[in-house]
């Protein structure tokens, strides 16, 4: 029989691709998601649980039901700007939300964990690339909800043997190849999601937020990460639980791209024009935020598939493309 994986969050963007990669490695995804973000027609691979990591009953359910041998935790809220005007939402779903997974977990025996951090623990970056060395210090409280969850797996780790590797994504970004899943966040924040539905429809345009800072063209420079590759890394998490324990990797491909970049590129893959707005910066936003993938690569064997930004762009206007097709709810 093969074994059950508990993905929390798994109706969501990454959590729906991670699911999608456990499938095809023979293991069963069983998806616990609140459906605050989430939606029914990305969980195809694995049973779904509608509730909330915060409801503790279910937990027991659900580990006496399934009985996991693992948990991937991705369900958590993840819009920066919120996070600073209501900081309690935040820390009850990220912090709280995952102290109840932790003990259900403990409780049941189930020691193993991969958890979805992000590049947002470290804050303003000392230098770039940033390795997992990096000082952390966020600058929202989303990156301090995400950084006390991994104090907080320390600890468990310590007192009651949990072993977890945390992976901090950097930028999330295009969808699935084959065109099964993809990104549908709604409101969107993400850059690449906007500057295609700007190249949709220009009367949704895009809005560039800063343009004079100390970067090549004075705009933004990030690492986008492709989703498929994201979900691939989770296998390998996985892997390195088994054979090596507990550890901590950042997740992207090395390379920056800036906002004007991506736009240019947009305009290739789509073949339109994109006209963007032109805004003020926004605060505690880092001119350049890329990663050293030095420590993925050598310990996970962690080589993205997908690194090069018109592919990344291309799979997620596929996906675009197909509108609210009959798989989509
Ligand atoms: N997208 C990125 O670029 C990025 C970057 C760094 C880190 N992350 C982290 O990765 C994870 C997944 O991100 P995503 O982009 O797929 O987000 P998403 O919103 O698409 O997925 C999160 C899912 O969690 C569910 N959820 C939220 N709170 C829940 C709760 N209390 N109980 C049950 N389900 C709940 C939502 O309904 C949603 O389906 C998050 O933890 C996020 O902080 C994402």
């Amino acid at each position: 029989m093969s074994e059950n994986i508990l993905v929390t969050g798994g109706a969501g963007y990454i959590g729906s691709h991670t699911c999608k990669a456990l499938s095809r490695r023979g293991l069963t995804p069983v998806v616990l998601d609140n459906l605050v973000y989430g939606h029914p027609w990305a969980v195809q691979w694995g049973p779904l649980v509608r509730g909330d990591i915060a409801d503790r009953a279910l937990l027991d359910q659900i580990f006496e039901t399934y009985r996991p041998a693992a948990v991937l935790h991705f369900a958590a809220f993840a819009y920066v700007g919120e996070s600073v005007t209501d900081p309690g939402k935040y820390w009850r779903n990220n912090a709280a939300g995952t102290l109840t997974l932790l003990e259900a977990m403990r409780d049941h025996g189930c020691r193993r964990l991969v958890f979805s951090s992000t590049c947002a623990t470290y804050g303003l970056p000392q230098q770039v690339p940033m390795s997992e060395e990096h000082p952390q210090w966020p600058v929202n409280p989303y990156g301090w909800s995400k950084l006390a969850v991994e104090r907080m797996i320390a600890d468990f780790g310590a007192a009651h043997g949990l072993e977890a590797v945390i992976l901090r994504y950097f930028n999330a970004a295009g969808a699935d190849p084959e065109g099964h899943l993809g990104e549908e966040h709604d409101p969107e924040t993400h850059l690449i999601p906007l500057v295609l539905r700007a190249a949709q429809d220009p009367a949704q345009p895009v809005t560039v937020f800063g343009g004079d800072y100390d970067t090549p063209d004075g705009t933004c420079v990030r690492d986008y990460i492709h989703v498929s590759d994201l979900a691939r890394a989770h296998l390998a998490a996985l892997d390195h639980l088994n054979r090596k324990g507990a550890a901590a990797f950042n997740l992207g491909t090395g390379r920056g791209h800036s906002v004007r970049e991506v736009i240019r590129m947009a305009e290739q893959v789509t073949g339109r024009e994109i006209r963007p707005l032109s805004g003020d910066r926004r605060a505690g936003d880092p001119p350049r935020l890329v990663a050293s993938g030095d420590l993925a690569r050598r310990e996970l064997g962690f080589e993205p598939e997908y690194p090069g930004l018109a592919e990344i762009i291309g799979h997620a206007w596929n996906w675009m493309q197909q509108g609210s097709g009959p798989s989509r709810g």
